[in-house]
This record gives C-alpha cells, sequence and structure tokens, in this order.
C-alpha cells in the first residue's frame, strides 16, 4: 500500500509540473483527486484494509493528499505568474512610438469669412442681426424702393414661391425689418444666405451676403469710405485702398460700386485683377431717403449708409478659389487646404 501511494504521489507530481497552461492542470487535478480520481480510489478501497492499519494508512493517504495538493497550488501560482507577465509583455507599450495622427477639422470657407466679418465689424462696434430665407415681396423689394413696375427688380432673377412670398434675393431685407424695430442710432450687419436663378463660374443660385446698415445724425458718404477702408485692410492686409465708382440702387442714393486695391500685383495689373490693378468686392450706398421715410425714420435728422458684401466673392478671392462651385461641393480635399 505504502508503495503504491507513493507511485501515485511520485507520478501525480510529475505530471503537475509538467502540466503547462491552467486548463491541463485542472485536468491532472481531477485524475487524481477527482470523484473517479486515483487517490479516491484508494480512499474507497479503505474498507478493504485491516481494522487495526486503519489508521496508518489513512495517515499515508493524508500526507500524499497533502503534498499532491501543495504541489498543485504551487504549480498554479507559476503559471498564473507566467500567464500575467505574458500579458505584460503583449500590452508593453512603445512610448518612443510615433502617435496615431488625428484628421483635424476645419471650418468652411464661408464660415470662416462670415466669423471675420463678424469679428471686424464687431469691433468697429457693429451688432448682428438674422433675418429670414423666405421673404414677402414688400420686404424684400418695395420697403426697398422697388415697386412692382419698377426695372430694378430685372437686375435679381427672383425664386418666388408665391406673388407674396419668395426666396430672400439680398440681405437688404433685413434693413427693413432693423429700421422697423429699432429706432436710430442702428449699426448692424447681418449675414444670411440669398437666392437668385443664375449659375455660372462665379455664381450661385444659394449664395451669402453680409448686409450692413448705419443710421444715425450726419451720416455721409465719406463715413462710408472711411469704414470700408479699415475693413479692407483687415480683411485683405496692410496698405490696401478703395476705390467708389458710381453705380445704382434703388435703395440708395448716391449709390456705389466699391473696389479694392488689387491684393495680388499691388495695382501694377495681373490676372486677378484682369490688368486693371482693382477689384469689385462690394455693393454700397447712402440710404436713399425714401427708404428710411418708408420706416418712419425723419430724414431731417437722420442719414445713413448701407453696404452688401458677397462672402463668397471674398472667400474666392482672398483663398484663391477659381470656381465658386468647390465651394458647396464639400470635398475635403478642397475645403482642408482653405484657412488662414
Ligand atoms: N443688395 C445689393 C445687392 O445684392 C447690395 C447692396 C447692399 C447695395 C446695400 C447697396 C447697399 O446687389
Amino acid at each position: 500500500m505504502r508503495e503504491k501511494l507513493q507511485k501515485i504521489r511520485e507520478n501525480a507530481i510529475a505530471e503537475i509540473e509538467k502540466s503547462e497552461g491552467l486548463e491541463r492542470l485542472n485536468e491532472v487535478r481531477q485524475t487524481i483527486l477527482g470523484k473517479k480520481g486515483e487517490l479516491t480510489a484508494v480512499l474507497k478501497a479503505m474498507k478493504e484494509v485491516a481494522p487495526q492499519d486503519r489508521p496508518k494508512v489513512g495517515q499515508w493517504v493524508n500526507e500524499t493528499r497533502e503534498a499532491i495538493e501543495s504541489h498543485l497550488t504551487a504549480r498554479l501560482k507559476k503559471l498564473e505568474e507566467a500567464a500575467l507577465l505574458a500579458r505584460y509583455e503583449s500590452e508593453k507599450i512603445d512610448i518612443t512610438m510615433p502617435a496615431e495622427k488625428h484628421q483635424k477639422g476645419n471650418l468652411h470657407p464661408i464660415t470662416q469669412i462670415r466669423n471675420q466679418l463678424i469679428d471686424i465689424f464687431g469691433s468697429m462696434g457693429f451688432e448682428v442681426y438674422e433675418g429670414t430665407e423666405i421673404e414677402t415681396d414688400y420686404y424684400n423689394f418695395t420697403a426697398l424702393n422697388t415697386p412692382d413696375d419698377h426695372p430694378a427688380r430685372d437686375m435679381q432673377d427672383t425664386f418666388y414661391l408665391s406673388p407674396e412670398y419668395l426666396l430672400c434675393t439680398q440681405t437688404s431685407a433685413g434693413q427693413i425689418h432693423v429700421m422697423e424695430e429699432k429706432k436710430p442710432p442702428i449699426k448692424i450687419v447681418s449675414p444670411g444666405k440669398v437666392f437668385r436663378s443664375d449659375d455660372d463660374a462665379t455664381h450661385s443660385p444659394m449664395f451669402t451676403q453680409m448686409e450692413g446698415l448705419v443710421v444715425d445724425k450726419g451720416i455721409t458718404l465719406c463715413d462710408l469710405k472711411g469704414m470700408l477702408d479699415v475693413f479692407v485692410r483687415k480683411i485683405f492686409g496692410d496698405g490696401i485702398t478703395t476705390r467708389l465708382r458710381p453705380s445704382y440702387f434703388p435703395f440708395t442714393e448716391p449709390s456705389v460700386e466699391v473696389d479694392v486695391s488689387c491684393f495680388q500685383c499691388g495695382g501694377s495689373g495681373c490676372r486677378l485683377c484682369k490688368g486693371t490693378g482693382w477689384i469689385e468686392v462690394l455693393g454700397a450706398g447712402v440710404v436713399n431717403n425714401r427708404v428710411l421715410e418708408g420706416c418712419g425714420i425723419d430724414t431731417e435728422i437722420y442719414s445713413g449708409f448701407a453696404f452688401g458684401i458677397g462672402m463668397e466673392r471674398i472667400a474666392m478671392l482672398k483663398y484663391g478659389i477659381n470656381n465658386i462651385k468647390l465651394m458647396f461641393e464639400s470635398d475635403l480635399r478642397v475645403l482642408n487646404q482653405i484657412s488662414d
């Protein structure tokens, strides 16, 4: 019996030391100590041992069991440590490796221009007013001194939604809302989408404008020119000047087209300015008295100027974009290049 136990013990220890992995170790435990295990079989056979020998044999069995158990525990600990080490090894990170690159987002060029314009005009004391995209014929035309039969209506190809409602063709409609809601002094800019049935490399059926309106005592064309000079230097750079050319808008009198000196060639003439040294950037003028009076503003006391900037035009000039469509196609290869 003693030899048998000795054999079980030796075999068991050899198997335990050989077993790689927790699963195998468990199998070994079952074959020795499990219900049908070798050592369990010896215990079951105890009844065949002579009663006087039982305490001794019982003691041997217990010793064998304890020895096997302690080997099992030691092996288990070893295997667990090895598994942990392997895990550490596999999760090891090399902190000197270059980091993964993150895609950096970019604001849309029109949003960038809009933010820049709001910053510039905000620093000059302008407040922001946001108009609507659907307007009535009255606000978009009639109140801006453009009644039904006025030839200036042909200047803009309008999308009518009904005889009364239309898609706003100019942010100038916001001027009327502001003057109806507020008494002078008024100093606002109004960014917004505008819509015209027009479509080529430099025109899109939807584009973005920023309107400006100042109404106060003693406002003249000189104030407009002075403010525009500051504005163009801030947006296009130092040394840029403006030139006013006579133009026509029903809601301003006099009306002007504003050119900036070409920031590419400095005025000597290049492709960008088509050899003229000047680039047209916006329309403006002194607010027509009929518009002010229509909004209940006393023209004996107050006068004003207004301007309308095409934001796509500013973005195209500033970032060298030659086709307006590039700004609406959402091609990330294009958009990612456009930022200051
Ligand atoms: N609303 C005009 C346009 O869209 C621009 C403009 C605004 C002109 C304000 C004068 C004053 O063409």
